[in-house]
C-alpha cells in the first residue's frame, strides 16, 4: 500500500510506483491511477514492487494479469513485469533508481537549509502536544519513566519530522498527599547537606522512612493529611521546602535528559494546574448532573463504561491525580489550541487515562477525541545488579561500567575501527587511554543500546538483560554506532577522492552492476516510507527494524565494494558516495531515535 499521495520531491520511490500505477492503469480501465498507486506495495525478498491483483475486483486474475502483462511496456524507471498467481511483481530498472535515490539523499541531506531527507509535510499547520517521561519528584524514575522518555522523546522527533509544530512536555508529579507525606519526614529525617548532594534520593530515603511509620502509626498519616491541606492553601510556610525539593530535582533530572539526548519545551506538573480550572470543571460536571457526593467527597459514576467511581475530590476539599490531569488537559487546551494530545504513560494507568478522557468527553469538549494515549508494558529484570530500586542515574552509571568492561575485553575490535596508521591518543578507547572524551563517547554508544531494547517493543513486557546490551554483535545499539563509525570513517581514509563532485558527475554504472549496492540503495529510497509508517503506527519498532537492515547490508557489502584500494577512481568514487549517503540515511534514522551518531569511537 502507498502511504501517501506520490511525492517525488520528498521520496525519490514515489516516480517508480507511479509509472506502475500509470501502465497498470491503462491496461485495466476504468481503473485509475490513483486506484491502482495505492495499491503498490514493496514486494518480499528480491522483488522491488508487488501489486495483490485481487483487490481491485476484477474478475479472474489470470485474465487480468494476463491484459497487464500483454500492454505492458518497460521505459526509463520500470524494467520488468513478473506474473505470479494473483500477484504482478515489478523490477525498477537499476541504473535510474540509483542514480535518483542517491541524488535525492544527497540533496536533501546537503543542498538545504536542514537535512530533511525522509521527512514529509503532511503535518504542516497542525500541533501536537506530547507528554512524556512525566516522573515524580522525590520518588524514584523508574523504568517505566524511562520507557515513556524513549518512547515519547522518539515521538516527538517522528511528528516534527512529518511537519508538525509539537510542543514537548514533562509533566512532574510534584503534587499530592505524599509530598505532605514527605514534609512530615523530612522534619524528623532530613538533611539539607545530603539534599543538596542528591536531592533525588535524599527524598527518596525520607519517603520511605516516613511511609514505614505511617504504615505503623495512623496519626502520622493525618499529620501528612493536614500538611498538605496547608500547601493547598497556598501556606508560604508549608511550601518553603517544597519548593526547594522541586527545584533540586529538575535540575537533576535535566541533566540526566541531557545524557540522554531528550529535551523537553515545557517542564510543568501536577502543582501547576490551575485551581481554577479544576474548580471549573468540577462545577460543570455538577450542572450536568454527573457528580454523587458522597459524605462530602466528590464522586463522577462512571459504572456503565466499566470504568468504576472517580473521586474527583476529597472530603478535605483536597484536589487529587484524577482532577488535576482533567483541570490540566483543559488548560493546555485554553493555551496551545492543540489539534491533538498524546500522553506517553504505562499501561498500569490504563484506566485512569481512560476515566479521564472519558470525563472530558462527558463533559462535551470537542477536542476530547483528539486525546491519546500511548502505552507500554511494563520491563522485567532492570534493576542495578545490586540492588532492586531503580534511579536513573544509576542506570546509567551501571551501563557505563558494563560498556567500559566489556571495551577492556574488545581491544580488538576496537582497533578495528580506526585504520592503526591514524591512530592518536585519546583518539579510540583503550584501556590505558581513559580520557574524559573517550568516556563520553562510550556512554553515548551504551546509552543507545539501552534505548533500543526499550523501545523495539512498545507494547510488550519483557526482561530486560544486561548481557544483551553490551553486545556488539545482533541487535543492539553499540552494533549500529560501529556501523555509522565505520561509513564516517571512510572519507577520512581517503582523502585522495575528496571533494567529490557533484552528484551529476559521478559515474555509478559500476554500482548498478553489484547486487550489494542495489540493495543498499534500494534501502536508501525505503527510508521516507519507513518514517510515514512509523506515524501510522507510532512505533519505534519499525526504525529500529530499519537502521539494523541497513547496518546488515553495509557489513555484508565491505568487502565487496572496497573503497580504499580500489584503483579504478571513477569505482571508488562511486562506492564512497554511496556510503556517504548511507552514513546520512543512517544518521537520520538513529536521530530519530534520539541516538546521537558517532563519527569516531
Ligand atoms: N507522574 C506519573 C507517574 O509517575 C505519571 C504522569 C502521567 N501523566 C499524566 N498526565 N497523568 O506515575
Amino acid at each position: 500500500m502507498a502511504y501517501s499521495p506520490p511525492d517525488p520531491s520528498t521520496c525519490a520511490l514515489d516516480a517508480f510506483r507511479y509509472s506502475i500505477a500509470e501502465r497498470v492503469a491503462a491496461a485495466l480501465p476504468p481503473l485509475t491511477v490513483d486506484q491502482v498507486y495505492s495499491g503498490v506495495d514493496y514486494g518480499k525478498k528480491g522483488v522491488d514492487f508487488t501489486i495483490a491483483l485481487p483487490r481491485f475486483k476484477l474478475g479472474k486474475v489470470d485474465d487480468v494479469a494476463a491484459k497487464v502483462v500483454a500492454q505492458f511496456k518497460t521505459d526509463e524507471r520500470i524494467e520488468s513485469i513478473t506474473h505470479d498467481k494473483a500477484f504482478l511483481h515489478f523490477q525498477c530498472k537499476n541504473t535510474t533508481m540509483i542514480r535518483e535515490v542517491l541524488t535525492q539523499v544527497h540533496t536533501l541531506t546537503h543542498d538545504v537549509p536542514n537535512p530533511c531527507y525522509g521527512s514529509n509535510d503532511s503535518g504542516k499547520g497542525k500541533t501536537v502536544i506530547i507528554e512524556y517521561s512525566s516522573p515524580n519528584i522525590a520518588k524514584s524514575f523508574h523504568v517505566g519513566h524511562l520507557r515513556s522518555t524513549i518512547i515519547g522523546g522518539f515521538l516527538a522527533n517522528l511528528y516534527k519530522a512529518c511537519g508538525w509544530k509539537v510542543v514537548s512536555m514533562n509533566y512532574l508529579g510534584d503534587w499530592g498527599t505524599q509530598f505532605g507525606l514527605i514534609a512530615t519526614g523530612f522534619e524528623k529525617y532530613g538533611s539539607y547537606e545530603e539534599l543538596e548532594k542528591d536531592a533525588i534520593k535524599h527524598l527518596f530515603d525520607v519517603y520511605v522512612k516516613v511511609n514505614k511509620d505511617a504504615e505503623a502509626d495512623p496519626e502520622v498519616k493525618a499529620e501528612a493529611g493536614r500538611w498538605f491541606k496547608r500547601m493547598e492553601d497556598g501556606d508560604e510556610s508549608a511550601l518553603k521546602n517544597w519548593r526547594v525539593w522541586r527545584e533540586l530535582s529538575v535540575k537533576k533530572y535535566s541533566e540526566e535528559y541531557k545524557r540522554l539526548n531528550i529535551e523537553f519545551d515545557v517542564y510543568t506538573g501536577e502543582s501547576m494546574v490551575g485551581k481554577e480550572w479544576q474548580d471549573k470543571a468540577l462545577i460543570r460536571l455538577e450542572e450536568m448532573g454527573l457528580i454523587d457526593d458522597v459524605d462530602g467527597a466528590k464522586i463522577v459514576n462512571l459504572e456503565k463504561w466499566k470504568m468504576g467511581k472517580a473521586v474527583l475530590r476529597k472530603k478535605d476539599g483536597t484536589s487529587i491525580y484524577l482532577t488535576r490531569d482533567i483541570g490540566g488537559a483543559i488548560e493546555r487546551y485554553e493555551k496551545y489550541k492543540f489539534d491533538k494530545m498524546i500522553y506517553v504513560v504505562s499501561s498500569q494507568q490504563d484506566l485512569h487515562l481512560s476515566q479521564f478522557f472519558k470525563v472530558l468527553e462527558l463533559m462535551e469538549f470537542p477536542w476530547a477525541s483528539s486525546l491519546q494515549h500511548i502505552n507500554y508494558g511494563l520491563v522485567q529484570g532492570m534493576s542495578t545488579r545490586k540492588g532492586t530500586v531503580v534511579f536513573l542515574d544509576q542506570i546509567i552509571k551501571e551501563a557505563a561500567q558494563v560498556m567500559h568492561e566489556q571495551m577492556q575485553k574488545n581491544e580488538e575490535k576496537y582497533a578495528a575501527i580506526e585504520d592503526p596508521g591514524e591512530r592518536r591518543p585519546g583518539n579510540r578507547y583503550n584501556g590505558s587511554q581513559d580520557t574524559r572524551h573517550g568516556r563520553e563517547k562510550v556512554i553515548f554508544v551504551l546509552i543507545a543500546s539501552i534505548s533500543l531494547l526499550d523501545i523495539a517493543h512498545r507494547i510488550n513486557n519483557y526482561t530486560f538483560n544486561w548481557d544483551r546490551m553490551k553486545s556488539f554483535e545482533g541487535d543492539t545499539g553499540p552494533y549500529l554506532q560501529y556501523a555509522h563509525v565505520r561509513l564516517s570513517s571512510l572519507s577520512r581514509k581517503n582523502p585522495h577522492l575528496l571533494p567529490l563532485p557533484p552528484p551529476s558527475q559521478i559515474d555509478t554504472t559500476s554500482l548498478a552492476e553489484s547486487s550489494h549496492a542495489r540493495e543498499i540503495i534500494f534501502l536508501l529510497g525505503t527510508y521516507p516510507d519507513v518514517v510515514k509508517v512509523a506515524l501510522k503506527t507510532q512505533e519505534p519498532s519499525g526504525v529500529v527494524t530499519y537502521a539494523m537492515r541497513l547496518s546488515h547490508a553495509i557489513s555484508s557489502a565491505w568487502e565487496v565494494l572496497a573503497v580504499k584500494g580500489e584503483e579504478d577512481l571513477e569505482k571508488a568514487r562511486a562506492r564512497l558516495w554511496m556510503y556517504e549517503c548511507t552514513r546520512d540515511v543512517l544518521g537520520a534514522a538513529l536521530r530519530l531515535l534520539s541516538i546521537r551518531p558517532l563519527e569516531r569511537m
